[in-house]
């Protein structure tokens, strides 16, 4: 995806070899700045800040942060020590313990002198799958798009309903959720998304909308409360969101919001998808909600805002009483009953055991 018509990923290996770099996330959509990651503590910094966030992006990020790891301490401890504390970084997205895994296997039998450069090629293939995966959603769900346009028969723009970032900036690039919107724009398709703010970090506002703007994609930023609203006035044709962890039989766990716009989208008639790649199935779960560890962030992200005042200064405010509690849970999960289709990199399907195993055959000696 291009910013200011320069093609970026949101993660790539410095052009000097000399370690990682990433677009700082905490300062757009004021600042665009690119950091770069030396060591593991870097990495594990990028994530714990949200710097890099995104259930894919955790991912290929912590990938990649055992290969800084590595360049210090190739031995086995350093590995088993460095993989234990990326793991904890972030506790939902299973894409954080599914790219270990993947670093893992690829460096069982490699002797510790071999590592590094092993690591650096393993971690830029699951970078490159990672775009690859992204781009294969976009195939897939552009249809949905397609075929609300082609119903209409009119210029009038197809409404897409997003929750959260589910764009490039969550992944290596072209993003889950937003694939197909990129793809329908980019083939002509008339397309408009209505972006919900997603407090408390406001992801939509400040990333969604960031890089649909980039993208010249129309869009509006809404009040993560107006969803219902507007999709009860038929102002939203279909809602696309990303997930964090999908469950063996389809449950949906995603940003804290998602489950309500899931609710109000059945009781609208409105389609409600999913966009993942194979990464974020978590095969060992079934029930999301008895099972998924959803992530409680620090209640400060609930009682103060930041953002720019009207001298260009990045200020922090307080906005609740003084003594109020306030609790953050950071994510929440839509049963699959509540989903018309999941879309991964294989193709559309039920949000269903039935349904994930018809894609995933090689799956279905593993499963329960
Ligand atoms: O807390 P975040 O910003 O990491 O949460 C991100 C989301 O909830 C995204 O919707 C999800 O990771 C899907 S990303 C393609």
């Amino acid at each position: 995806v291009r910013v200011a018509g320069v093609a970026y990923r949101a993660i790539w290996v410095a052009e000097d070899a000399r370690g990682v770099e990433i677009i700082d996330q905490t300062r757009l959509p004021h600042e665009f700045e690119i950091v770069r990651l030396y060591a593991l503590e870097d990495a594990l910094r990028a994530i714990r800040t949200m710097q890099v966030r995104g259930a894919p992006l955790i991912g290929i990020t912590a990938a990649y942060g055992l290969c800084l790891a590595l360049c210090d301490d190739a031995s086995d401890a350093a590995l088993d020590a460095a993989c234990r504390t990326l793991l904890a970084a972030r506790p939902t997205a299973v894409n954080l313990r599914w790219a270990l895994e993947e670093m893992r296997a690829a460096l069982a039998d490699v002797p510790p002198a071999e590592r590094e450069a092993r690591a650096y090629a393993r971690a830029s293939e699951l970078a490159n799958e990672d775009v690859a995966q992204c781009r294969a959603i976009g195939e897939h769900g552009v249809g949905w798009i397609e075929a609300v346009h082609a119903r209409r028969g009119r210029r009038e723009p197809v409404n897409v309903l997003t929750h959260c970032n589910a764009g490039w900036l969550a992944t290596v690039d072209w993003g889950t959720a937003l694939a197909p919107v990129y793809l329908a724009h980019d083939r002509g398709v008339p397309v408009h998304v209505w972006v919900d703010e997603t407090r408390p970090r406001n992801q939509g506002a400040s990333l969604t909308a960031w890089e649909l703007g980039q993208h010249g994609v129309p869009h509006t930023v809404v009040a993560d409360n107006a969803g219902g609203h507007l999709m009860a006035r038929g102002a939203v044709d279909l809602c696309i969101v990303g997930s964090d962890r999908t469950t063996a039989r389809g449950d949906v766990c995603n940003k804290i919001g998602t489950y309500l716009k899931a609710l109000a989208a059945r009781d609208c008639d409105v389609p409600f998808y999913v966009a993942l790649p194979k990464s974020t199935i978590d095969w060992t779960l079934d029930d999301g909600r008895a099972a998924i560890p959803i992530e409680e962030r620090d209640a400060r992200e609930v009682g103060f805002v930041t953002g720019r005042d009207t001298d260009g200064k990045t200020r922090e405010v307080a906005i609740l009483p003084e003594g109020s509690a306030a609790a953050n849970p950071a994510f929440d999960v839509t049963p699959a009953r509540l989903v018309t289709a999941l879309v991964t990199e294989r193709g559309v399907c039920e949000a269903s055991r039935e349904g994930l195993l018809e894609l995933y055959d090689e799956r279905r000696t593993q499963s329960r």
